[in-house]
């Protein structure tokens, strides 16, 4: 790994407004998600004469008949079904439902039928059906979950997600214990150092060299040598660095040369590879924390109408579209990363609220033309006294305000989150990290730029209860905003991994 390998548990957080939609899967469990049409039969390798009217098939994952019947095929006509084979396909018969034995001792050789008037017809299992494949079982087995409102894992679990910080803390963790299992992702090896395959280590821009480095390290336990194997394609362009050493020698702002950059990049692994062609860049995606990086794609809107930006820079007034692009948190970092600090218990924060940063953009400017050094329990500053420790005071704070900046982004988000203060978002358009699985509601406080000047009253009207509540899910919601070097379950960069794991789950190629 390039960038440092960090001992101990580093640490990080991020932030964000606008409780998103999305994604299908958690919103509108069973019935009419985006893969209800996602279908598939497996029959043995032995082809057999069937004359079959088959309307509707489905893959089931290991599983009791019971459980078939009962709980998996609410809107199916059941019948008996007497198998305990690992994979049974099921469909209807001359109008009534069946079940047939699978062969799922060598996946080589288990085939896919496809009907076709009255006749199954056989095939070889290509890459992109077992892939396929493996999808389908994950989102049946997210679906699963969602019923029984339990998990089914393949290894112990050492932390069960539950609780409100969570949207649906059962197709969450099914979903992360999916991805651990399956999700491969490839990183194309083309371009060269500088622009490609490294990133900043450092700074407020860190987030995207980390995350590059942990998907070419060689230690992921995502990434694949074998693009056959990949469900995702990563294109590991830094835009930082591409600003760094295209733009800043020429003192550019021109978003043209960083245009050019990744479509080119784009056209040549389109042309040599089929997998872009394949989806339409539906199952490619690139990280990027820098400002510019949202820019990248407005030239070409057509070219990446499928293609899943990671940003920092999430502002849904300028493009960011949360169903299919993605928030990366921003993380700062100077050297080393900083372990979770967790700052006073609730009891001993004196402060009601705080915040030290630049008059960098207009939300900022409201804030410091209110609050600046006015008040001792709204403490704001422009510039800390040299004698005074950020992140102690943060750790003294009940409240820590996170107003966008120049941009939306701030690592203020992760700053809180990390020293148990409760964030205060005051933002506009920002689409919140990890928004499709965290419910932001629960805790962090949103208050609109319009009411900068009732960031008191407001906070003083949260009683003693809810803030402990908010507070104490603060400290739970640590470890997804964590920045490990390798990373592990559960924290940031599994959590931005799962955002694209989920993108893809909602993506099904033909095959
Ligand atoms: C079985 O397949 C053979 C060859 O494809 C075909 O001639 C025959 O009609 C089929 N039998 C039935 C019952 O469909
Ligand atoms: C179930 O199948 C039986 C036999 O084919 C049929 O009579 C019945 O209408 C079906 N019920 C539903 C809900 O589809
Ligand atoms: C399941 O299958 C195995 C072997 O195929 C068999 O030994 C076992 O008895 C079966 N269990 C049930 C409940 O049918
Ligand atoms: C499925 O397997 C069982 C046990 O091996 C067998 O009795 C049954 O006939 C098989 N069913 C089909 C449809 O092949
Ligand atoms: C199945 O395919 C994989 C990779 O294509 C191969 O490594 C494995 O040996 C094959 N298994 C069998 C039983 O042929
Ligand atoms: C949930 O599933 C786990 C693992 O299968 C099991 O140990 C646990 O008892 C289950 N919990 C409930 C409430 O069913
Ligand atoms: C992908 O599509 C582009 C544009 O249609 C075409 O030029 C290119 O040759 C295709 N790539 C492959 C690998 O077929
Ligand atoms: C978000 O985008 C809108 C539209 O371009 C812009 O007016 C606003 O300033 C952006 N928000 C931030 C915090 O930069």
């Amino acid at each position: 790994m390039r960038c440092l390998s960090f001992p101990g548990p580093p640490l990080f957080h991020h932030h964000t407004l606008l409780p998103l939609p999305l994604l299908l899967l958690f919103l509108f469990p069973l019935n009419h998600g985006p893969f209800h049409q996602l279908f598939h039969v497996l029959i043995p390798s032995t082809p057999q004469n069937h004359t079959l009217i088959i309307h509707e098939l489905l893959p089931i994952p290991h599983t009791s008949a019971e459980d078939i019947t009962t709980n998996h095929l609410p809107s199916f006509n059941t019948t008996t079904v007497h198998t305990n084979t690992s994979e049974i396909s099921q469909g209807f018969i001359d109008g009534h439902l069946s079940v047939f034995n699978i062969s799922t001792t060598d996946t080589n050789t288990t085939h896919a039928a496809t009907i076709n008037k009255g006749e199954v017809l056989i095939k070889k299992r290509t890459s992109l059906e077992r892939i396929e494949v493996g999808l389908a079982r994950a989102r049946a087995s997210i679906q699963r979950a969602i019923v029984n409102q339990n998990y089914t894992s393949y290894k112990e679990e050492s932390y069960v997600p539950r609780g409100p910080i969570y949207r649906n803390a059962y197709a969450f963790h099914q979903s992360h214990i999916e991805m651990e299992k399956r999700f491969k992702v490839w990183a194309y090896r083309e371009g060269e150092v500088p622009l490609f395959h490294q990133g900043p280590c450092n700074n407020i821009y860190a987030t995207e060299g980390h995350f590059i480095d942990e998907m070419e390290g060689g230690q992921s336990r995502f990434s694949t040598s074998h693009p056959d194997e990949a469900h995702a394609f990563f294109l590991p362009v830094s835009i930082v660095n591409a600003v760094q050493y295209i733009n800043k020698p020429a003192r550019s702002y021109s978003r043209l040369p960083l245009q050019h950059l990744v479509t080119d990049y784009i056209g040549v692994i389109s042309n040599k590879y089929p997998y872009w062609n394949r989806s339409q860049g539906g199952d490619h995606f690139f990280v990027s924390c820098h400002d510019w990086g949202p820019d990248v794609s407005k030239a070409d809107p057509e070219l990446y109408k499928n293609f899943i930006r990671v940003l920092c820079n999430a502002n849904t007034s300028e493009g960011f579209r949360p169903e299919r692009d993605a928030t990366i948190p921003e993380i700062k970092i100077n050297g080393h990363l900083f372990g979770s600090e967790a700052g006073m218990r609730p009891s001993k924060r004196s402060i009601l609220a705080f915040f030290a940063g630049g008059s960098h953009g207009y939300i900022r400017q409201v804030l410091l033309d209110r609050w600046k050094d006015k008040d001792d329990q709204v403490q704001v500053h422009e510039y800390l006294p040299k004698d005074q420790n950020y992140k102690q005071l943060m750790g003294q704070s009940k409240f820590c305000l996170c107003p966008s900046g120049y941009e939306v982004a701030s690592p203020r988000l992760v700053e809180a989150i990390s020293t148990g203060c409760v964030p205060v978002i005051i933002s506009d358009h920002y689409s919140l990290p990890f928004s499709d699985v965290l419910d932001w509601s629960k805790f962090s406080v949103e208050i609109p730029v319009d009411r900068i000047d009732d960031i008191k009253v407001i906070l003083q009207g949260i009683s003693r209860r809810r803030y402990l509540n908010l507070q104490r899910r603060v400290m739970k919601v640590q470890r997804h905003f964590v920045l490990n070097r390798p990373a592990k379950s559960f924290d940031v960069t599994y959590m931005v991994l799962h955002s694209v794991w989920l993108r893809r789950l909602n993506l099904r190629l033909p095959y």
